[in-house]
């Protein structure tokens, strides 16, 4: 691809989640007009790009992830009038536009399955992944759905099992049939002909299946980046290919940094990856500190991997993930300095950096009270099935609300009125008690807000060439608080040193580093005294920009 095509290299994006951002018409439910009426918000932020988590119709299961038509809009969200409005006016803004490309599952009611369900000899019986039991009549194979239970279930009628990996409601498409690979990719250029800037391509490691008779050690390596997906997805390049200025991010998954240039590379299947190496350190951790080293060492892994052929996409939170702030920051007394530490983290890496919305107010987790006010499929799915094996319902939903997805979803907070501003009647989803200090409007206001923050690091990052082409090298790494990253280019370097932890932190800077001179750029304390010097002392969360001086 030319570089002149790449246009995403040199931007920030900024993922929507349509159903929690704003609500234009007083129905609880974020939507289309909701969007368009907060563009300019997004722009005095400094983003360049936004996406679109799935706002096609969909029964709702899995919040839109469940698509029962590829070319319509969810009527609770608006129309197709309102989404090229929409489109439109993000245009004139000098924005981007990128929509979820979800084609790894459909809804148990779009048209195809529902057909497909109809008899074995039904033309859309191939679009989906049928078998029937064993000889001994068991499931065919011992697949978990990655929402629990088996990936397996039974139809009635037809009297064979269907594939699903995520939920039951959510039937996995057989990529094996040529005639519906074909259909996938004329609904792809279809939203491309409608000026739409790229796709970030959901659950696509997924696509490829293992045969059922191949019994892998690892069950989720049964259909999590299988050998021979490639053939797919250098089809599916093609489709882009077309396209020349088209961003594609394929959520990936099991994807090493092994595996990386085939990706992503010069000739890899996409312009970029969002991988889970480094969110992932936390999730099962039941200590209270995250594993800091591991965070490290993830993000360090795919600079390397990426420094000389690829391009990484950067980010700490989606709407799948717990907030960032309160899982790897500190969401009390540092709630502002960690949430500012986060963002430093991952703006200044060599890579494309996503915001998810909220973030960059440092919205937190929610204080959810029980199972009832949860909404997320999976996060109800397994309290469900935990409870039913016995185990405490307390203990369950503790755990299982820490890590909610639903964390990430509840409505964003715009001001400090009763709803937050994101509408005024209730919202499908409760909005954080925190609302009244954490929002936009207080945030604009308070020149030192995390909002603020990152408005200034956007602007760093964009006047500086060196953040956006410079090479990447980690020092101290095996340091238990420190994350210290240099971006180094031919004439210039900037320096970032970054306390994840919430107690004080000593280091010794290596000595070229600390031979070189330094000038403090930026820092998240106001009393912060320059110091790269022999022994360095952060506080909690402390965090400092250097940029070389000579
Ligand atoms: C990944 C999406 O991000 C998630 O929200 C969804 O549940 C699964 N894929 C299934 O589509
Ligand atoms: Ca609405």
């Amino acid at each position: 691809m030319a570089v002149e095509e790449a246009w995403w290299r040199n931007a920030v994006g900024y993922q929507i989640y349509p159903r929690s951002f704003a609500d234009s018409n007083q129905d609880g439910i974020g939507d289309l007009n909701g969007i368009r009426e907060h563009l300019d918000d997004l722009a005095e932020l400094g983003i360049d790009f936004l996406w679109l988590s799935p706002i096609y119709p969909s029964p709702n299961v899995d919040n839109g992830y469940d698509i029962s038509d590829y070319r319509d809009i969810m009527e609770a969200f608006g129309t197709m009038e309102d989404f090229e409005r929409l489109l439109e006016a993000v245009h004139e803004k000098g924005l981007r536009l990128i929509m979820d490309l979800v084609i790894n599952h459909t809804s148990d009611q779009h048209p195809w399955f529902l057909a497909s369900r109809q008899s074995k000899d039904n033309p859309y019986r191939d679009y989906y992944i049928w078998h029937p039991p064993r000889s001994n009549g068991e499931l065919p194979s011992n697949w978990p759905s990655l929402f629990g239970g088996s990936a397996w279930e039974w139809d009635e009628q037809t009297q064979e099992y269907y594939l699903h990996i995520f939920a039951k409601e959510q039937p996995d498409l057989n990529w094996e049939n040529p005639v519906l690979r074909q259909e996938l990719y004329r609904m792809v250029r279809w939203w491309l002909d409608k000026g739409i800037d790229g796709f970030r391509i959901d659950a696509i490691t997924h696509i490829k299946k293992r045969d059922l008779q191949d019994v892998s050690k690892k069950l989720a390596d049964t259909y999590m980046n299988v050998e021979g997906i490639g053939v797919y997805l250098r089809e599916l390049r093609q489709v882009f290919d077309a396209y020349p200025a088209t961003l594609s991010i394929g959520e990936a998954s099991g994807v090493p940094a092994a595996d990386a240039h085939e990706w992503v590379g010069q000739n890899g299947y996409f312009c970029m990856i969002f991988t889970f190496d480094h969110v992932h350190v936390w999730a099962n951790d039941p200590k209270d500190q995250p594993h800091i080293r591991q965070l490290k060492k993830a993000l360090a892994r795919w600079q390397y991997a990426l420094a000389e052929d690829g391009w990484n996409a950067l980010f700490m939170e989606n709407h799948d993930l717990p907030r960032s702030v309160s899982v790897f920051g500190e969401d009390k007394k540092y709630w502002k300095v960690s949430a500012k530490a986060l963002a430093t983290l991952f703006m200044l890496l060599k890579g494309t950096p996503f915001i998810y919305q909220g973030q960059e107010l440092g919205m937190t987790n929610v204080p959810f009270q029980s199972i009832d006010e949860i909404d997320a499929v999976d996060t109800r799915r397994h309290y469900e099935q935990q409870v039913a094996k016995g185990e405490d319902p307390e203990a369950v939903f503790k755990k299982l609300a820490r890590a909610s997805r639903d964390n990430a979803r509840s409505p964003m907070q715009w001001d400090a009125s009763t709803y937050a501003g994101f509408s005024q009647v209730e919202p499908w989803l409760r909005v954080n008690p925190n609302k009244d200090t954490i929002n936009l409007a207080a945030e604009k206001k308070d020149p030192d807000s995390i909002w603020h923050y990152y408005r200034t690091l956007i602007q760093l990052r964009k006047s500086e060439e060196v953040l956006l082409n410079g090479t990447f090298h980690i020092h101290n790494l095996k340091h238990r608080q420190m994350m210290i990253y240099e971006r180094r280019g031919a004439k210039q370097a900037f320096l970032i040193l970054i306390n994840l932890s919430k107690t004080e932190a000593v280091f010794y800077l290596p000595f070229q580093v600390r031979e070189q001179s330094w000038t403090l750029v930026l820092s998240n304390y106001s009393e912060c005294l320059a110091n790269v010097t022999d022994e360095c002392c952060f506080r909690p969360f402390e965090t400092q920009i250097y940029q070389r001086s000579r």
